[in-house]
């Protein structure tokens, strides 16, 4: 290799590239893996293979690679591999970074032009047989999910239409079904979105076009029992400051926001969007519906957190003054005519939320997120934001005290993700991977869900840092 990586947040101390493939059998363990847990834990991790071709460039450009932490008897073994992208065997070939910013190919070096260039960096998913590597901005990568071989893209043997697919779909545990979406669904800065489903078998079973009112970033969505959200916020592409060199995306709060509700089993045609004032979020924690009531819950903030896209848009706002009121739940009813909506607090702020998969699209009692609390310790910079999370919270909906946990003064948090319990009455498990910025080493905690605030009953000891996630999945054997 040639030169360094930049001497910036998002390339250096915890955030710095590992760019380790490998295999570890029987991890030291610290305390107890419950004997029940049986199954894989994948994480996608954005780990850039070579330094980006401008300083400039963010995290989440980072080259995909996928680990997998095998559990069964008590026993951890672990393996990650990089996502073998057409990018990554391009750049690879080239010893060196060929492609340029974030979601811009006119920054490109032309000898990849009309490449493809996604990173399959964000979510790994598990549906219909085959694990899947995403982002957004393209189509997934099937994986092998004993092997982590990369078997090559996936779009349905060519019959989903849509250039990009979400890393963030939503799985209906009792249908069967997997609901997705693609936005810029036919190319850059294109105000399209296909609406997916994949049946109970893994066959796509409808994908309906949209448009939505600006070209914004669409990065999760919510399914109810009967309905489907789509939320928009004032990021917003455009082709030509592209096709210049600039960002993909700009923070334009005078456009508004809007939220798309349109019925589950209905056509998009029946979306109807309610016109709101500029917020932003990137995760929803749950959502149901009551009737002509649709409930969703999530924590707005007042302006985009991510720093590259500040900066792009001449803003400079640290994240403890960009936050809103926490988590909150937003009503809509559909009975009513106009843009009103009522919001409820139900939180404290934070993001990586999610629930237990028997809670997915319904009404619910508890969900799981992270946060910082300065009794937990000092700030750290570690992941895509500078920020790491030091705090796991779990959140009582049904009225009772919100519980939290720390892992240390010297500790950040990745996501969690929650393991369901085979013993009924048990609310499952949380585990994570955490940064030990003291020893610049990773672990790997397993909490009890339902007691959280007693720690960890197990420490799985990782010889190396592992880079920050951007999301994780859990697949029972
Ligand atoms: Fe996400």
């Amino acid at each position: 290799m040639t030169h360094a990586y930049p001497e910036v947040f998002d390339f250096a101390g915890f955030n710095a590239p590992s760019r380790i493939e490998c295999d570890i059998y029987d991890l030291i363990v610290e305390g107890e893996i419950p004997a029940e847990i049986d199954g894989s834990w994948y994480r996608a991790i954005p780990d850039p293979a070579f330094p980006p071709k401008f300083a400039k460039d963010t995290y989440l450009s980072g080259d995909g690679m996928v680990s997998l932490m095998r559990i069964e008897n008590g026993h951890a073994d672990f393996k990650q591999r990089y996502v073998m992208t057409e990018r990554l065997k391009d750049d690879r070939a080239a010893r060196r970074a060929l492609h340029g910013l974030y979601r811009n190919p006119f920054t490109d070096d032309p000898s990849v032009k009309g490449r493809d260039r996604t990173v399959a960096n964000t979510t790994p998913v598990w549906h219909g047989g085959r694990l899947l590597m995403t982002k957004e901005d393209g189509l997934p990568y099937e994986v092998d999910p004993k092997t982590l071989e990369t078997k090559g893209q996936f779009n349905y043997g060519g019959r989903l239409k849509s250039q990009t697919f979400t890393a963030h779909p939503r799985l209906d545990d009792d249908s069967g079904e997997m609901f997705f979406f693609g936005y810029e669904a036919s190319g850059l800065a294109t105000r399209d979105v296909a609406f997916c489903i994949e049946d109970k078998n893994g066959e796509l079973q409808s994908e309906d076009w949209f448009q939505v009112p600006y070209c914004g970033l669409m990065h999760d969505f919510l399914v109810t029992k009967e309905h489907i959200v789509f939320p928009l916020w004032p990021m917003t592409a455009d082709l030509k400051r592209l096709a210049a060199g600039g960002a993909h995306w700009v923070w334009e709060p005078e456009k508004g926001s809007y939220i798309g509700i349109m019925p589950r089993g209905g056509s998009v045609k029946h979306l109807r969007w309610y016109r709101l004032p500029a917020r932003c979020s990137f995760h929803y924690l749950n959502a149901h519906s009551d009737g002509n009531r649709v409930h969703i819950d999530f924590a707005p903030s007042k302006v985009v957190m991510f720093p590259f896209i500040q900066d792009a848009s001449g803003l400079h706002i640290p994240p403890d003054q960009a936050g809103g009121r926490g988590y909150v739940r937003w009503t809509f009813d559909l009975s009513k005519p106009g843009d009103d909506f009522e919001e409820t607090p139900i939180g404290p702020g934070g993001d990586m939320p999610c629930v237990a998969r028997k809670d997915a699209m319904k009404k619910y009692e508890v969900g799981y997120i992270q946060t910082f609390t300065p009794q937990n310790g000092p700030p750290h910079v570690a992941g895509p934001v500078g920020a790491g999370f030091n705090t796991v919270v779990r959140l009582d909906l049904a009225g009772g005290q919100h519980r939290m946990t720390g892992l240390g003064a010297n500790a950040t948090v990745q996501e969690h993700v929650h393991i369901p319990s085979r013993t009924p009455g048990h609310e499952g498990y949380l585990i994570f991977a955490v940064d030990r910025h003291d020893t610049m080493l990773s672990e790997i905690a397993i909490l009890e869900a339902g007691n959280i605030e007693r720690g960890p009953v197990a420490r799985v000891k990782m010889p190396f840092r592992l880079r920050n996630q951007v999301h994780g999945l859990w697949v029972e054997n």
